[in-house]
């Protein structure tokens, strides 16, 4: 058993049979990657917004993404069932330790082993990773806080309702867009509110709209 981080007031971290979780106010929330298994067949996962916005054309490799904005790591789970080689970076200790354990889960597990396998976690802050020289990734990926809440089903308004107890707002946008264009990357995802503004007020190449969300691409010059 490993030292957990200190949790909010009135929350706890608790090791269950399902796996480590954190519970308080009658609610629970866990890592977990089991339910994303239909979405990441061949034939949805294509589908997927976040997959087609985050697709870099004529691309000859495994491409690498950094997912700057990691949170439980589910945006990450579908790139990684895509093909992409996944750094996941989470700043809040409690969100980390919780998606440290739901790995380690799915590398146990015959359906996602293969998945989690391309799915590498790095726990502090990204502007600190994508700072780091030599990182090269082909494509950011940003997920910060919205600015307003999303429009959820129940069930995830539960988890949501925990996880924005833990979630500072994203304070630091414009530095994060930042440090993103400085990693030199093909590509920069932002997913935000279908109606929200644009991060750091960067207009994107393009965007992808969903019922929901919408993901802005920022294409990028090819390195030399
Ligand atoms: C909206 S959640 C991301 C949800 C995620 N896309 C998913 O699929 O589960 C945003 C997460 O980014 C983390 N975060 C925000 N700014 C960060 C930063 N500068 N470095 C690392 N993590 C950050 C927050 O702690 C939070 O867990």
């Amino acid at each position: 058993m490993e030292n957990l981080p200190a949790t909010p007031q009135g929350l706890q971290l608790e090791y269950q049979a399902e796996g480590l979780t954190l519970v308080g106010n009658g609610l629970a929330l866990r890592g977990d990657f089991t339910h994303l298994l239909p979405r990441v067949q061949p034939a949805n996962l294509s589908r997927e917004l976040l997959v087609r916005a985050a697709k870099i054309k004529g691309f000859d490799g495994v491409p690498h993404v950094v997912d700057a904005t990691a949170g439980l790591g589910e945006d990450s789970f579908l790139l990684a069932a895509a093909g992409f080689e996944v750094t996941l970076c989470e700043r809040d200790a409690v969100i980390a330790v919780l998606l440290r354990d739901a790995l380690n889960r799915a590398q146990e597990s015959p359906q996602l082993a293969q998945i989690a396998g391309q799915m590498h976690l790095y726990e502090g802050d990204s502007i600190d990773l994508l700072s780091q020289p030599g990182l090269m990734p082909q494509v950011v990926y940003l997920d910060p806080m919205f600015p307003q809440k999303r429009k959820t089903d129940a069930l995830t308004n539960k988890k949501l309702q925990l996880f924005q107890q833990l979630e500072r707002p994203c304070e630091d946008e414009a530095e994060l867009m930042q440090v993103a264009y400085d990693a030199h990357p093909l590509k920069i995802v932002v997913k935000r509110p279908l109606k929200g503004p644009y991060l750091a007020e960067k207009k994107p190449s393009h965007s992808l709209a969903g019922k929901v969300v919408r993901y802005d691409c920022y294409v990028l010059p090819r390195r030399e």
